[in-house]
């Protein structure tokens, strides 16, 4: 193990996300890292409670909670598993009008509208407490980050009309992006994404309450594309340096799995041009090199 002693703190890089209004009222100096094992340990430093929304990040679990659902044929049906090389709010589809993967806007929003066909009015409540017990503790939504997404959210809509138009998603359109926009606005904390990091790394089994969220099937399809897609166009640079299943979101955060190990989870509000903490990769990639995580 290598001494990891610099100093990410003092790089004031990027910038908070401003598309989302609500967003970019965060404070730009917090800075939390988190590590969860497997055996049910949790080591923190920094803002590891200060809360923020997990954005992007809700859309691993999400995935997860669809393939357990609806079963692998249903979702592979609807949503593709290749990385698309392009930003997370790209809409384009693939050539047979699949999204690329679940991980990017097109995926996630028709992920949630395969949970929404089974689920109807259910829908946000069974994520919410999927993801709750992911992190093993009750989490709720930030209403102001989903009214202000709510109001500024027509990419999303955009994207959602024309799923609609191949079938990708039915029904309202406003009533889908509602549960869309809730789940990207629950809040979580640095700790609570190394918890759910953990419970992805543990196979699914929440390691602190030792309740199962996920099949082991979900996680390790989950992961796989946590690992092609999971930080976007940066994906194959992650990978290559990091080398950690991991998943990024928009208010700051980074969780990250090692399989059979720990969960990482990060914030700090700063992105970069990608949408990926600027703090949050540095410190990762230290942590892979110093404790010698990477997979491969
Ligand atoms: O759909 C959106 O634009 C946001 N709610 C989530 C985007 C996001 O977190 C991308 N991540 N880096």
């Amino acid at each position: 193990m290598r001494r990891c002693q610099r100093d990410f703190a003092a790089d004031h890089s990027g910038e908070v996300a401003q598309y989302i209004p609500e967003l970019g009222k965060a404070d730009p100096d917090h800075f939390g890292i988190a590590v969860a094992t497997i055996d049910g340990h949790v080591y923190e430093a920094g803002d590891t409670d200060v809360p923020f929304t997990i954005q992007s990040i809700s859309k691993a679990g999400v995935f997860a909670l669809a393939l357990d659902l609806l079963g692998p044929d249903r979702v592979e049906a609807s949503i593709g598993v290749e990385p698309s090389g392009e930003a997370f709010n790209s809409i384009r589809l693939r050539p047979d009008n699949r999204p690329f993967n679940a991980m990017v806007n097109t995926g996630a929003i028709a992920c949630c509208g395969l949970i929404a066909t089974a689920e109807g009015d259910g829908t946000f409540e069974l994520i919410r407490a999927t993801l709750s017990r992911l992190a093993g503790r009750d989490l709720v939504v930030d209403e102001a980050v989903f009214q202000s997404e709510r109001t500024t959210g027509d990419r999303n809509r955009a994207i959602a009309y024309l799923l609609r138009t191949y079938g990708g998603v039915a029904g309202d359109v406003d009533r889908l992006l509602d549960i869309y926009f809730r789940q990207c606005s629950v809040l979580v904390t640095a700790r609570d994404l190394a918890v759910m990091g953990a419970s992805l790394a543990n196979q699914g089994v929440n390691p602190l309450t030792g309740i199962r969220v996920f099949s082991s099937y979900a996680v390790a399809r989950t992961l796989a594309v946590m690992s092609s897609s999971g930080m976007y166009d940066f994906a194959g640079e992650w990978i290559y340096r990091v080398g950690v299943p991991a998943k990024s979101g928009v208010g700051g955060g980074i969780l990250a799995a090692l399989p059979s190990q720990l969960g990482l989870g990060t914030f700090s509000p700063r992105l970069d041009q990608h949408g990926n903490s600027v703090r949050g990769i540095k410190t990762c990639e230290a942590m892979s090199e110093a404790f010698d995580l990477h997979m491969l």
